[in-house]
């Protein structure tokens, strides 16, 4: 039998210019090798689709358990991305060299919008995610567009959006001397900055251009250097490409409420209005990706944020990054 999957529009309306998720079906599994010649056969094409359109879903692959999924992200031929060398606060478990659970937060916890890694210096251009098995309810991946956000940001917060732009922003938090589960920031700081000691520790943080503080109980809180908070494509699109959303909503910290998360670049306060209504206008551009078991999704990185809702049962989702190797290509600048 052949193996021919068809471009078919996007499974639900949605608010965005492009389509978006694009989605590619098949109407009956491919095997292994079928896979493969598809995917090197349609790869200048993938990436082109990819670079527009910010997501591929590929629907009804065949593709049943961790081993099919790395094989077909082998096939595409991308640089790996790996967790251990990533500064990714989340706890993850490997299943193969570049496959992992794709955070292992409990499920009533939100994981709420982010490009991946934008809080830390070094960040994956792509990821790949698949749904090994779907949610009784809930557990969707939330896909938001960042050149349409700014685009709503430049309308409706243009003061917000300028003071991002020329500033930049800086994150802070407390990383647990062991790794907590039952956090979505829960990556002990020995794992996150690969060390065994605090010395190494210091060093490291010292090179990344990081300020520290040792807290009791052995805890680590680091505040980066000045990241920018709005990059600018290769094809000139501009995306609110950084962490704001996902620090503000979600990272809690002792000392207080988010807001000592994240502050512009000279240490000024964010304003929590407006970053609620920055994370009020995401979520109306956000498309909700309702899993299928089986289902793979390439998502780019500099365009689309992603997230995790809440859900009931079990959903186990992994996934891959890609590095950074065809960055200067496929083209994030520094807007500032
Ligand atoms: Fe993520």
């Amino acid at each position: 039998m052949t193996f021919s999957p068809d471009l078919v529009s996007s499974p639900e309306e949605h608010d965005c210019d492009e389509v978006f998720p694009l989605v590619f079906a098949s109407s009956s599994p491919g095997d292994e090798h079928q896979i493969r010649a598809w995917v090197a056969d349609q790869k200048p094409e993938l990436n082109r689709l990819l670079a527009r359109h910010g997501a591929i879903l590929f629907r009804n692959f065949g593709l049943e358990n961790d081993n099919d999924f790395d094989k077909f992200i082998k096939a595409f031929g991308f640089p790996n991305f790996t967790y251990a060398e990533s500064l990714s606060n989340a706890v993850r478990q490997n299943r193969t060299e570049r496959v992992f659970t794709a955070n292992e937060a409990p499920s009533e916890v939100s994981i709420f919008l982010h490009h991946e890694m934008a809080q830390t210096p070094v960040f994956p251009s792509k990821l790949f995610f698949y749904c090994e098995h779907a949610a009784l309810e809930g557990g969707q991946t939330p896909l938001c567009r960042s050149d349409a956000l700014l685009k709503v940001i430049e309308k409706n917060q243009p003061k917000f959006l300028s003071k991002c732009e020329n500033l930049g922003v800086r994150y802070s938090n407390t990383m647990p001397s062991k790794n907590d589960s039952e956090s979505g920031q829960g990556r002990s700081w020995k794992s996150t900055l690969s060390v065994e000691t605090a010395t190494q520790a210091e060093t490291k943080l010292h090179a990344l251009g990081y300020s520290w503080q040792w807290c009791a109980g052995d805890r680590l809180r680091v505040t980066t250097s000045v990241m920018p908070a709005v990059r600018t494509l290769s094809d000139g699109r501009r995306v609110f490409f950084n962490q704001l959303i996902a620090a503000f909503k979600g990272w809690k910290t002792e000392e207080g409420g988010p807001n000592k998360a994240i502050t512009f670049g000279d240490g000024s306060v964010i304003d929590d209005g407006d970053m609620s209504q920055v994370a009020e206008s995401a979520e109306a551009l956000t498309f909700d990706m309702r899993w299928e078991t089986g289902d793979a999704v390439l998502v780019d990185n500099f365009l689309v944020m992603h997230g995790r809702r809440p859900f009931r049962g079990t959903r186990r989702v992994l996934a891959s990054l890609v590095g950074n190797e065809e960055r200067k290509s496929s083209g994030v600048s520094n807007a500032n």
